[in-house]
């Protein structure tokens, strides 16, 4: 007896919890059903619908148009002006990954109160949808058209810009005097050409600095069996005369003003220049005449009047006649398939005055 008693009491005891379990349980339910009634569309749909739904309906509204594709790109190309706009977004496009500014030469050299181009090419734009600057504005400037001009001796450069796009050129300006000695310098370099003589009594001799280099060239030349010898070096103004009288006189003074220098005009004068070998065309092509073309500026020689360049130099092709200029202005020359006119930015014609 005692036993069931004690069971029904702890039962009654119990009772309570498991009515509010019960009524727990109630609530729960009762809030679930509550909440499927707010939201009945809502929660079936969830994790597969949002974005479908809305493409799907824009498409289904545009099958019918004629333009539908244009219409569904035009958005994303451009709102704003629908006049010019194919035009202009069409050729960025078009030419993307492609060079506006190509380059034609690798510096530009130009003379005090002097101007020249920038040696660019502009492609697929007008020259003028570039932009030019100098990093150094006391050395030269250059104008919207791209003319640079050379106001003191210095190297710097000018920026060419298009859009991102940007190229630099070194710009070298030289700068022209006549020494004491009558002879005229351009950044140091000794110049006789057409444009610039010599005075008659300029008689130096040929120079040891030329000779020397010169034997070293020749040795050099042996050691890989080729014979490269002087022909003729140096020429006084008299003998000059001679020699341009005798070309004059077998042949016209047009001819002979492309081949031989009137004198005082000769580098033959200054003590710079040596003809290799045999003054002959054939030269350029012989061992020796490639050799001496491939290595003089080893030696500080320049090919003076090389080939295709009469109306830079004044004078037609001569394979034989180098002329010392110091290796790194050589370098430079020859590297660049340069005349020395080019690089000290001279002329070569002679004064009407003296024909
Ligand atoms: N043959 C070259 C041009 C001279 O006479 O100096
Ligand atoms: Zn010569």
């Amino acid at each position: 007896m005692a036993k069931k008693n004690r069971r029904s009491h702890a039962l009654l005891r119990y009772r309570y919890y498991l009515y509010f379990i019960l009524l727990c349980g109630l609530l729960v339910f009762a809030i679930v059903m509550i909440g499927r009634q707010a939201f009945p569309e809502k929660t079936p749909d969830v994790p597969d619908t949002p974005d479908p739904p809305a493409v799907l309906t824009d498409a289904s509204v545009l099958p019918t148009d004629p333009p539908a594709a244009e219409v569904s790109e035009a958005p994303e190309v451009s709102v704003p002006d629908p006049t010019d706009a194919p035009p202009e977004t069409a050729a960025p496009a078009a030419v993307s990954g492609t060079a506006h500014i190509t380059p034609t030469a690798e510096n530009l050299y130009v003379r005090i109160g002097r101007s020249h181009d920038v040696p660019v090419i502009p492609a697929g734009v007008g020259r003028d949808a570039l932009s030019y600057a100098v990093t150094d504005p006391n050395i030269c400037d250059v104008d919207e058209h791209g003319k640079v001009t050379g106001f003191e001796r210095g190297s710097c450069e000018v920026i060419v810009t298009c859009g991102e796009e940007e190229v630099r050129i070194p710009v070298h300006v030289r700068e022209l005097t006549v020494g004491e000695d009558g002879c005229t310098y351009v950044d140091g370099i000794l110049i006789v050409n057409k444009s610039y003589s010599l005075p008659e009594t300029y008689d130096p001799g040929l120079l040891p600095v030329t000779q020397e280099a010169f034997d070293r060239l020749s040795a050099d030349a042996a050691a890989q069996g080729l014979n490269i010898y002087r022909g003729s070096d140096y020429r006084s103004y008299s003998y000059q005369v001679k020699v341009y009288q005798s070309m004059c006189s077998g042949y016209s003074k047009e001819y002979a003003d492309s081949v031989s220098a009137r004198p005082g005009h000769s580098e033959h004068q200054s003590g710079y220049a040596i003809d290799c070998n045999t003054i002959e065309n054939g030269f350029a092509e012989t061992p020796e005449g490639q050799w001496l073309k491939a290595h003089c500026h080893e030696y500080g020689f320049i090919i003076r009047f090389p080939e295709g360049r009469e109306d830079v130099t004044g004078y037609t092709y001569e394979s034989w006649h180098i002329r010392y200029v110091g290796e790194e202005v050589a370098r430079e020359i020859m590297s660049q398939d340069l005349t020395l006119e080019e690089y000290l930015d001279v002329p070569s014609v002679y004064d009407l005055e003296e024909e």
